[in-house]
């Protein structure tokens, strides 16, 4: 698995006194001048840098970077547009910073130096700044290479990042922070992007099971006979048309006494073809993806461990493979599922509300203070909010204030969604207490969350649909074609302020 090799440090010295392959500093529009030290850095290089300022060549455009070959203690220095400065935010740093990160990692870099005090300005402070340069350096430089043999570019790596500042402030405990948390990001990209023919349930949940012996997690494993027996009738029947069993895996943090754990439920559909109402060409493409939210929700507890946060956390996680086969379950089939409510199927594809009734029972019984589910839902995710942000739905408004607050933190963008009774009337089924579909269509994020609803026990829950945010197509900034690891900043800075 590809390891996040790069090391980003901070250090206080001498602009004048670095050694680097590179120095990066930032500009911002209309305010393109040298001071201070940048002057005195000037003046030792010969004003090659005013020089190439005052013909022009760079007008600090947001992503505009203009790389001058110094060849001095510095081998290269790196204009680096922030554009107006009134525009400015954090948004604006982390893709800028990651986007001139992959270039000069494409240009055979191996490490570089970030001048800290040009990339800040009066909104942001230097603890903001060190921790998401480092968190968004470490996101942006994420490549999956495990199953390329010849892939050039494989062995091109930043070894190690120096954030310059003449503070004498210790950043340390922001660096740990981040980098915990883009390393869970990054592993949970790894996971996700690993084929399914290899990560099966049964690979998942052995992952799980050593992932858990070395953070120090309790985990629980139940197989196909156990989940039988717990008589889990949705997860089994999903899991029923594919060759590779389903796996039930329950992880548990401890990081504080005499508090309710906080219970963590991720959809985790190793491949989901949509089983009898199989998914045509091109939508079958991905489905992969489908185990996004459990592997978010193993990592996410792995790092809240590693980094010993003062919380108590369950991480509950169905694993199985949506396939078909003579045993398939089908559309008509009414289920039992673990809370004793009966579900008429109608439609195979929306098997995660599924086994998720399943997970989120088994949660609620653990009388947790919150649920937080984490699924790869629907397709209609894309509808809501495009590929920018990701749609979430609360049954209550504390829970969602803090999904809102960790949400401009960790600049993982969310909205939320109305649960209105209304929708309620769409599932109900003739033979069943519910049916897995609203026949209608429509609102399909709500109808997906009305559907979970039942199995909470009114125990305080948000379900956040992944759907469309588990994936980029893009390469831009911290994003990287693939898995985007969703959702795992976004619990981290959630998880770091719990009170
Ligand atoms: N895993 C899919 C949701 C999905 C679709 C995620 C596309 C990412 C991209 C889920 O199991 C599913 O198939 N949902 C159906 C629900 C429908 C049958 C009500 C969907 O969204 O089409
Ligand atoms: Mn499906
Ligand atoms: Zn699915």
């Amino acid at each position: 698995m590809a390891k996040t090799s790069t090391s980003v440090v901070v250090s206080k010295s001498d602009l004048s006194k670095i050694k680097d392959n590179a120095l990066l500093i930032g500009f911002f529009k209309d305010k393109v001048s040298l001071t201070g030290d940048l002057n005195k850095l000037d003046n030792e290089y010969g004003y090659i840098i005013s020089s190439n300022i005052k013909n022009n060549n760079f007008k600090a455009e947001k992503g505009e970077a203009k790389s001058i070959f110094v060849n001095k203690n510095i081998k290269n220095v790196v204009l680096v547009g922030l554009g107006e400065e009134s525009k400015y935010n954090l948004d604006i740093l982390s893709n800028t910073i990651a986007d001139v990160s992959k270039r000069l990692r494409d240009n055979s870099t191996e490490s570089f130096s970030i001048y800290l005090e040009s990339f800040k300005n009066n909104k942001l402070n230097e603890e903001e700044l060190v921790e998401k340069i480092t968190l968004s350096c470490l996101i942006g430089l994420y490549k999956f290479v495990d199953y390329k043999t010849k892939d050039k570019d494989k062995t091109k790596k930043i070894k190690q990042i120096t954030l310059i500042t003449n503070s004498n402030k210790n950043f340390n405990k922001e660096s740990v922070y981040a980098s915990a948390a883009a390393e869970a990001v990054n592993k949970t990209r790894d996971l996700i992007n690993t084929p399914p023919n290899v990560a099966t349930p049964e690979f998942v949940a052995d992952y799980a099971k050593r992932l858990a012996k070395k953070a120090n997690l309790k985990c629980t494993i139940f197989d196909e006979r156990q989940i039988d027996k717990m008589k889990m009738g949705c997860l089994i029947a999903v899991g029923k048309g594919s060759a590779n069993k389903p796996r039930f895996v329950v992880l548990e943090y401890n990081g504080t006494k005499g508090k309710k754990p906080i219970a963590l439920v991720g959809k985790g559909v190793t491949f989901d073809s949509g089983g009898l109402n199989l998914k045509p060409y091109p939508y079958i493409l991905n489905m992969k993806d489908d185990k996004g939210g459990a592997l978010a929700s193993i990592h996410i507890i792995e790092a809240c461990s590693k980094l010993k946060l003062p919380v108590n956390l369950i991480v509950v996680t169905p694993l199985c493979e949506n396939m078909i086969d003579a045993d398939s379950y089908r559309p008509d089939d009414i289920l039992t599922a673990y809370s004793g409510m009966t579900v008429e199927i109608k439609n195979t594809d929306a098997e995660g509300r599924l086994i998720l009734a399943d997970a989120l029972a088994y949660a609620a019984e653990k009388k947790p203070q919150a649920i937080i589910d984490i699924a790869t839902l629907t397709g209609a995710s894309t509808i809501v909010l495009g590929w920018i942000g990701t749609p979430f739905t609360s049954i209550d408004e504390k829970l969602s204030e803090k999904i809102k607050n960790a949400s401009k933190k960790s600049l993982e963008k969310v909205w939320e969604l109305p649960l209105w009774p209304e929708y309620e009337e769409n599932i109900k089924s003739d033979v069943a207490d519910i049916k897995n579909i609203s026949e209608e269509g429509d609102a399909g994020v709500i109808i997906g969350a009305t559907f979970l609803k039942n199995f909470v026990n009114d125990v305080p829950w948000v379900h956040i649909d992944i759907g469309t945010t588990v994936w980029s197509k893009s390469d831009k900034g911290i994003l990287t074609k693939g898995a985007t690891g969703a959702t795992v900043r976004l619990m981290m800075e959630m998880l770091r302020e719990w009170e």
